[in-house]
């Protein structure tokens, strides 16, 4: 069995029961996440993108020309496009979990920056990233926008930025965004928009499963429940049982009371202290913080 329907048959059969939330991203999901970019209460990509805008020079200053770009979670590479216009980089390297969406990203990327060497990499990064021995080994950047450090709980995410430190090198750099604690009335109707798409997006994920481990989720059984909490600074997303029901897949089942839930997605807030503290714990001491006007959102440039 592979290692994906492997962990997606413990953590459905674990109390409670929880599926990760990289299993979002089949090619629908990649897709409904890039409208949820777009949604006018998803404030995070845009707040990310302007304030990158409005702080590019100090960026640039701060970065230098000639890095190797190396962006984990490339999606649809479009802040990549921006970023390569500004920073100029040596060579760009998308890393993603959503394989040919990835290569569909990559190859519209380079279209528009015809002169600069890329590759894709289909890979899960919650796991060690080997590659390509084209991959230059001096002056990497790595590239982590939009807070999906978020997803990660904190344990996970120190881990991660440790070996995102590995990949780096001495003389290399880290880019990272991430969500800071605001209003909770704005953080839960960011994660519960008015058309439904979010809803969408978190349903899709019993889609996926279906298809990675031969399960019988009813979509229609199911509801988006997402909510702010505050105690762990974070948005968490579940999917509701509506009524009793059974779930059935070769070799395994699982028995959901109504009302039970599968635990979806965290996403963490790091306060600017939090997240610096973090960032100097995984060998990341020097950082420089941007954030908008309204500070709802940072950006740091972190170096070993
Ligand atoms: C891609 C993890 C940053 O946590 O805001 C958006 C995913 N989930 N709406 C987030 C997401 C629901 C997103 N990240």
């Amino acid at each position: 069995m592979n290692d994906a329907a492997h962990e997606i048959k413990a953590s459905l059969g674990a109390t409670p029961a929880s599926l990760s939330p990289k299993f979002f991203y089949d090619a629908a999901g990649s897709a409904l996440f890039e409208k949820i970019t777009q949604l006018p209460e998803y404030y995070p990509t845009r707040t990310e993108a302007a304030l990158m805008q409005m702080h590019a020079p100090e960026l640039r200053a701060s970065i230098g020309p000639g890095v190797t770009l190396i962006e984990f979670g490339a999606g649809n590479c479009t802040k990549a496009s921006t970023l390569c216009t500004l920073l100029e980089p040596v060579q760009f390297v998308g890393v993603d979990i959503s394989g040919d969406f990835l290569v569909q990203s990559v190859k519209a990327l380079q279209a528009r920056h015809p002169r600069l060497d890329m590759h894709a990499v289909h890979a899960d990064i919650s796991h060690a990233v080997a590659l390509p021995s084209a991959v230059h080994s001096a002056r990497r950047l790595v590239f982590y926008p939009g807070s999906s450090i978020g997803n990660f709980d904190p344990d996970a995410a120190l881990q991660l930025l440790q070996r995102m430190r590995n990949c780096v090198g001495g003389d290399g750099g880290l880019l990272i965004g991430f969500d800071l604690p605001k209003d909770p009335a704005l953080l839960e109707a960011a994660y519960n928009d008015a058309q439904g798409v979010t809803a969408a997006f978190n349903l899709n994920i019993l889609t996926h499963v279906n298809a990675l481990i031969g399960s019988n989720f009813d979509l229609r059984e199911w509801k988006h429940h997402a909510y702010f909490n505050a105690a762990e600074s974070r948005i968490e997303m579940h999917l509701q049982a509506q009524t009793p029901t059974r779930v059935l897949w070769p070799g395994g089942e699982r028995i959901f009371a109504k009302g039970e839930t599968i635990h979806t997605e965290n996403s963490y807030k790091y306060s600017a202290a939090r997240f610096t503290a973090l960032l100097g714990q995984a060998g990341f001491p020097t950082a420089r913080l941007w954030t908008d006007d309204q500070a709802w959102f940072a950006v740091a440039h972190a170096q070993p």
